[in-house]
């Protein structure tokens, strides 16, 4: 086959690259989507195609997606030096997405017979894997026993998802992964990277995202703006990291992180439980969800009509997480968040000593451009031993996985 394409200057243009292997699954039209993040992302994308996949999906769709020449053969020679080659010098991370039970197998086994298989033998950097197949194949001792021979040397599997499949009624695991969980894992494994925040040993991460609601009747709540994106950006970070996850997420519209344990609730009450159920076994605490500090006294358990005059609440408090944990063991790092609009560094340094923390982010929430909502954050990091680490302004990912190369860094830790 003919290369198709032309080189472009984008190795200067891009700070990282990534190479998508593409092969022979129906879900080869996602990985269309999947390039168009990536490169919305700022990352060189070099797509590798099996000859299965260009049966699927033409080509010429991801050379103009990726605006780089795309692979399709081993004959494809530009150059003096095999594009497999250049292209493994040059790479962070391999995606294959979707991946086949066959390309999995030639990669647990070392099979080179074509471009992509021989630019995975090649490569020393980074690999994930987001299988997709029929859940038949999918559960076969074989495909998972490959999945665990690449899981030991290191690569990721982000492992497919329930649902129908294209070839038949069959429910159980073996869709792609949704594109946005496999982008998101991607760009958190390169943040990790660059924070220097892969675990050396990986630890029991808890960490508690989004808002909670508090119900005045069956149609009515009072809640709070946190989007929970920071949260979940510290939860993809710890898993992209090598960490074991428990996110405790309130009402979010947001994909978790594959891989992580998700517990769902919706009350102030229902994240004080499963935060307390978890604590014990976990190492740290990010305890990034906004809870609601006050409730309604009484849930009308019928629909309010308005009457008349205006509407006074009766509220209570509700518990303080944080301060209901230290009956608890603590031999946790325990992070809390606090999100002001005025007096940032001092109520943040306050919230330090009377909740016991060992580190507090300070995020300055009077601000349109960061925090609430908003893709990127500026923090400020304070340790009870009168630490400060500064994080500039940079995308949730980037700054949850400097949050986390500085608090589980045992150089800066203080137990
Ligand atoms: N927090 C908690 N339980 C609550 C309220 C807050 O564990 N009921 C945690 C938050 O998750 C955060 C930290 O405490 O990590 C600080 O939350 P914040 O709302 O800023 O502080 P408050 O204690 O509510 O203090 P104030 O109302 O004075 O701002």
């Amino acid at each position: 086959m003919e290369p198709i394409g032309m080189d472009t200057d984008s190795e200067k243009r891009f700070a990282k690259s990534v190479a998508l292997g593409v092969t022979g699954s129906i879900a080869a039209y996602k990985a269309a989507d999947l390039t168009s993040r990536l490169v919305k992302a700022g990352l060189d994308t070099h797509v590798i195609m099996t000859e299965s996949a260009t049966r699927l999906v033409c080509p010429q769709t991801f050379l103009t997606l990726s605006r780089n020449r795309v692979t399709t053969s081993l004959w494809d020679v530009p150059d003096w030096r095999p594009e497999h080659i250049a292209l493994a010098d040059q790479a962070d991370v391999l995606l294959i997405a979707p991946a086949t039970a066959n390309i999995i197998a030639k990669l647990a086994y070392g099979v080179a017979d074509d471009a992509l298989s021989t630019f995975a033998l090649s490569f020393a950097g980074t690999v994930m894997i987001a299988p997709a197949m029929n859940p038949r194949m999918w559960r076969h001792p074989a495909v998972q026993r490959n999945c665990d021979v690449l899981r030991d040397r290191g690569a990721r599997i982000l492992t497919p998802s329930p649902g129908r499949v294209a070839c038949g009624d069959e429910t159980g695991p073996g869709r792609l992964a949704p594109v946005e969980a496999v982008f998101n894992a991607v760009q958190a494994r390169l943040a990790v990277e660059a924070a220097g925040a892969v675990a050396d040993s990986p630890k029991r991460v808890l960490v508690t995202a989004g808002p909670t609601r508090e119900f005045l009747d069956p149609a009515r709540y009072l809640t709070n703006r946190s989007s929970g994106k920071m949260g979940y950006a510290l939860a993809e970070a710890a898993v992209a990291a090598g960490h074991d996850v428990i996110l405790v997420s309130g009402p979010v519209d947001l994909e978790p992180p594959i891989g992580a344990r998700v517990i769902h609730v919706t009350t102030a009450a229902e994240m004080t439980a499963a935060v307390r159920a978890e604590f014990a076994a976990a190492d740290t605490l990010f305890m990034s969800g906004a809870v609601a500090d006050y409730r309604p006294a009484a849930v009308a358990t019928e629909k309010l009509k308005k009457r008349p005059g205006p509407l006074r609440l009766d509220m209570e408090r509700t518990v303080d997480i944080l301060i209901s944990l230290e009956d608890q063991t603590r031999e946790h790092t325990v992070v809390g968040f606090a999100a002001e609009t005025d007096h940032v560094e001092e109520y943040a340094k306050e919230k330090l000593t009377r909740k016991h923390l060992d580190w507090i982010v300070a995020n300055d929430i009077s601000r349109s451009d960061i925090g609430f909502g908003t893709d990127e954050n500026e923090v400020t990091l304070h340790g009870r031993n009168g630490q400060t680490v500064e994080l500039p302004r940079a995308p949730k990912i980037e700054i949850a996985a400097q949050l986390l190369a500085a608090t589980l860094d045992p150089g800066l830790s203080q137990k």
